[in-house]
């Protein structure tokens, strides 16, 4: 007797290798914070859609182009999904996969981010600048939910591979990645203290 795993859904955990990595994020809090401070239209567009919260996902979605300090994460980030995509066996020869969105994420406290996708995106992820003790992980949804028409609720001890749903904990200079149809989203941040993330999008069109 045998069972197979077909058809994984894989999540990609990582760290910033780059010897440097606090500095950079330290430069890339301060530019987050600052970049809160100088986006009125964005604030505005938050305090509409995002409660609690800041991003500038509406207004400034293009950081690696604006500022040298995201470009180096891209150039980083770069990295990593080139690994996923070879362990996700891409085939990449035609097209390359490209950095095209990039944005800052501050959840204060009570700040939330309700199950999602990102459309028109082939690979997408999220870097963690700060996480502050007691907020937020990453929680995945199985992409299959809603074909479960009669299916028993699973094991309370049941593997990781076999849940519903599966919270990644967040950790600073960490990266997540994920395929852009997989649904996730944050709980809301229980403690004050900003946590802190900046979120991009890859394409290959
Ligand atoms: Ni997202």
């Amino acid at each position: 007797m045998s069972t197979q795993a077909l058809f994984p859904t894989l999540v990609y955990q990582g760290r910033l290798r780059l010897r440097g990595w606090r500095r950079l994020n330290a430069r890339l809090l301060r530019e987050c914070r600052q970049l809160r401070a100088d986006d009125a239209a964005g604030r505005r567009w938050s305090a509409r859609n995002y409660p609690g919260g800041y991003t500038s996902y509406n207004s400034a979605h293009r950081m690696h182009r604006q500022s040298p300090t995201f470009a180096s994460l891209a150039r980083e980030l770069d990295r990593h999904v080139a690994a996923f995509a070879r362990r996700l066996q891409l085939d990449l020869t035609a097209r390359a996969l490209a950095m095209t969105d990039c944005w800052v994420n501050v959840m204060g406290r009570g700040a939330v981010h309700g199950l999602h996708l990102h459309p028109l995106s082939t690979i997408s992820g999220t870097y963690y600048v700060a996480v502050p003790a007691g907020s937020p992980g990453l929680k995945f949804e199985d992409p299959r939910l809603e074909r479960f028409m009669a299916s028993p609720p699973r094991l309370r001890g049941a593997r990781r591979a076999n849940r519903p749903w599966v919270t990644l904990s967040a950790r600073a200079g960490q990266v997540v990645l994920f395929e852009s149809w997989l649904r996730h989203e944050v709980s809301p941040n229980a403690v004050s203290a900003e946590r802190v993330s900046v979120s991009f999008n890859y394409s290959w069109f």
